[in-house]
């Protein structure tokens, strides 16, 4: 059964500063949201609340219609697993360590560690490609390979929903690539319903079913990429002039800047 998530009248605030106001957003079972905004507009904070590392001032999050405040964390560990932005693993934990704490809200006194989440285990070192660097300690990681074994660690979890906060900073390009592809095959395949912060715009509109663009502490837009994605979205969200095409590959949605090159190649309508 796949889980259905949803946040109801969510106020988020630190101490008298309100983040997020009163947000009703009910984002797709199964599908691939990205969550799109200018810096500081609230993107964390919103996610971090969905995974409940954040109390609400007011309103809730609701998964399969429950409030997961009333949950037993656990419970919320087995439904929905985060990798935040810039997490930090302590020092002398190796990549297979953390990998392996993924499994804990599996484990109690009678079920200790199984066959099966040395399989997990095992899969979701494979999959983000850290097998080899299973020994290694996390912070002896490049940037990358560090992102690799975090998003290892939220697969082993084996959650229906899984919730990343820029998972490509730090990658380059062809990392960067890989691992939004590897989400994307766990959103096709198994279904799993995926919600994600992401700074490129073009790589949003390509890998997003769901857009939700926010500003001014609510949604300014959300829908398909193809329907909410234009010039008038990117001034008003991002404060920033551009010309939309279609990407030549994907069809999907193109952001080209305006601004400064080092050269003009073609003049824009500015
Ligand atoms: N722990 C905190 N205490 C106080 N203010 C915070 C805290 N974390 C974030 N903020 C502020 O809340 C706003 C939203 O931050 P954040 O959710 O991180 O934005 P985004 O992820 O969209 O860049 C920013 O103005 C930021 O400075
Ligand atoms: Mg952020």
């Amino acid at each position: 059964m796949m889980n259905s998530l949803e946040t109801k009248s969510l106020t988020l605030a630190y101490g008298d500063t309100v983040i997020i106001e009163d947000l009703h957003v009910q984002l797709p079972k199964g599908k691939i949201t990205v969550f799109i905004g200018g810096n500081g507009c609230g993107k964390s904070t919103l996610l971090r609340s969905i995974a409940r590392l954040l109390k609400p001032v007011s309103g809730s999050v609701l998964v399969n219609e429950k409030d997961i405040s009333t949950m037993p964390t656990k419970e919320v560990a087995k439904k929905l697993a985060i990798l935040p932005q810039g997490p930090v693993a302590p020092e002398g934990l190796t990549v297979l360590q953390l990998v392996k704490q993924g499994r804990y809200p599996y484990q109690n006194w009678y079920k200790q560690w199984s066959e099966e989440d040395e399989t997990i285990v095992k899969k979701a070192l494979n999959a983000t490609g850290m097998v080899e660097l299973s020994e290694r300690t996390v912070d002896s990681l490049s940037g990358g390979q560090r992102q690799r074994a975090w998003i290892a660690m939220t697969l082993a979890q084996q959650t229906d929903i899984i919730l990343l906060d820029e998972p490509t900073t730090y990658l380059d390009m062809t990392h960067q690539i890989e691992i939004l592809d590897l989400l994307f095959e766990l959103n096709e395949q198994e279904g799993r319903t995926i919600v994600m912060v992401l700074h490129d715009l073009n790589l949003a509109c390509r890998y997003a079913h769901h857009i939700v663009a926010i500003k001014n502490k609510t949604i300014y837009n959300q829908g398909k990429p193809e329907e909410v994605i234009n010039t008038k979205l990117v001034k008003d969200v991002f404060d920033m002039d551009c010309e939309i095409t279609e990407d030549p590959l994907f069809g999907t949605p193109l952001c080209i800047p305006h601004g400064k090159g080092r050269r003009i190649l073609k003049k824009v309508g500015v």
